[in-house]
């Protein structure tokens, strides 16, 4: 079923109980449209460390792949404390989604119901498709780029394909290799990469289990979104097949160039990982913006009005990987806003308000915030504080920044969305 060259050998290393324990980084530089080789990432016991090879350090163009976590220097760089592997590079593997594909591909359709994490994240990285979301790819060879992208299918072809692994069910090879191009994308819902003459798409989905028009309401808020003022990825609805499916058009790529923009999402600008995603808050967020952002103060004004937005619309899973920013070496610069779709409740209900209820964000003090700027107002959530007290990882990460300090002012933060554990089943994924 294999086509590549590395993943037939990854398969062949995984049917003898093998997996990778290295693998090289190849970026994209800044208004370059060839990748150069950046260094080596090991798996080390737990941790994935990486190590800048000599030929990009002699680069006068190279930039740190992102700061503060990958500074350019000599010699192994162990992931900041409480990560496993840098955010960065965690940032351009698959999510739910992809490593669903990537099973599929590896192991057979059989792995549908597999645990994800039995496949070690150096296989993730290897074994997706090179287009991956940011300036970045991973490969065997520290010498020689081999591409693992794979455009040519149609919507339609990827629509039927994103169906029978949401059913579970078999894909024909050419199927399975038109999926794995987009499994790089990160994301739970089914998706693909679809390219559009010289545009670049991500094609969203519906799901069997979809309890609601799930890909047309993400349509309407991204559209009312941007009728509001936001700055939003372009979007457009498709029928096809009886079906629905949402193109998004891809902000880190330039239309008409092989140029791609390097990416990080706030989860990694936070210093934290999936594990610790219910720690992400607004106001951390906020500061890392004043500190280290193009244009802090249009940024703050736009972070507010999103997070305005989503409450306003109900969607409750506005969580620290459906924000990211343009990396350049230096400085961030906020994205466009992706993946703004109200959420349906437990209750069953879509009122606006159950979404706020639902993250008990306090509407009143929400006045407040504006008055001062961006800043957010406190969290009343308990069982949050709880929780955040008695993380030792959590301690870590407070204490990397500084306790008492810049981001730790004494009072719990607003949290964004925790993450929604996303069970690997047959038959459907949830959000
Ligand atoms: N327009 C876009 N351009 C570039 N990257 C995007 C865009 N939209 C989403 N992404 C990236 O793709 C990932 C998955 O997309 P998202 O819409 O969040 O899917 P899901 O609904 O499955 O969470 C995001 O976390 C982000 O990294
Ligand atoms: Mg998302």
């Amino acid at each position: 079923m294999t086509s590549d060259p590395q993943t037939r050998a990854l398969s062949q290393a995984l049917a003898q109980g093998q997996e990778p324990t290295e693998a090289f980084v190849w970026a994209w530089l800044p208004g370059a449209t060839e990748p150069v080789v950046a260094g080596r990432l090991q798996a080390t016991g737990d941790l994935i460390e990486f190590n800048y090879g000599r030929s990009y350090l002699d680069r006068d163009d190279a930039i740190a792949l992102y700061l503060p976590e990958l500074p350019l220097r000599r010699g192994i760089i162990d992931p900041l404390d409480g990560l496993r592997m840098a955010g960065c590079i965690a940032d351009a593997g698959p999510d739910a989604w992809g490593q669903r594909i990537v099973m599929q591909h590896l192991l057979g359709a059989g792995a549908g119901g597999a645990d994800p994490a039995q496949l070690h994240p150096l296989t993730y990285l290897l074994s997706s498709g090179s287009d991956r979301i940011g300036a970045l790819d991973f490969q065997f060879s520290a010498t020689e780029y081999i591409s693992r992208d794979d455009d040519s299918a149609s919507l339609e072809e990827l629509m039927n394909a994103a169906d029978r692994v949401d059913r579970g069910l078999e894909l024909s090879p050419a199927l399975d290799r038109a999926l794995l191009h987009g499994s790089s994308v990160g994301g739970a819902r089914p998706k693909a990469l679809l390219g559009a003459g010289d545009r670049k798409l991500i094609a969203k989905f519906s799901s069997s289990t979809d309890p609601y028009p799930v890909v047309r309401a993400e349509f309407a808020a991204m559209e009312l979104a941007r009728r509001a003022g936001l700055n939003v990825a372009k979007v457009q609805l498709v029928e096809t097949l009886g079906r629905t499916a949402l193109l998004v058009e891809r902000f880190d790529r330039v239309e008409g160039s092989r140029e791609r923009r390097a990416i990080v999402s706030a989860l990694t600008m936070l210093e934290l990982d999936e594990m610790m995603a219910r720690y992400a808050s607004y106001a951390d967020l906020a500061q890392v913006i004043r500190e280290r952002f193009t244009d802090g103060r249009d940024t703050l004004r736009e972070l507010f009005s999103r997070i305005t937005f989503n409450i306003l619309v109900g969607n409750t899973d506005d969580h620290a990987r459906n924000h990211a920013a343009f990396w350049d070496g230096e400085a961030l610069t906020l994205t466009p806003a992706y993946d703004i779709c109200p959420q349906g409740t437990s209750r069953g209900g879509s009122d606006p308000g159950d979404g706020v209820r639902a993250r008990r964000v306090p509407l009143q003090p929400l006045g407040r915030l504006r008055e001062r700027g961006g800043h957010l107002p406190a969290d009343r959530d308990r069982g949050a504080r709880d929780h955040r007290r008695s993380d030792r990882r959590r301690r870590i990460a407070v204490r990397r920044r500084g306790a008492g300090g810049r981001y730790d002012r004494g009072r719990p933060p607003v949290l964004l969305a925790p993450p929604v554990p996303q069970p690997l089943r047959l038959g459907g994924l949830g959000r």
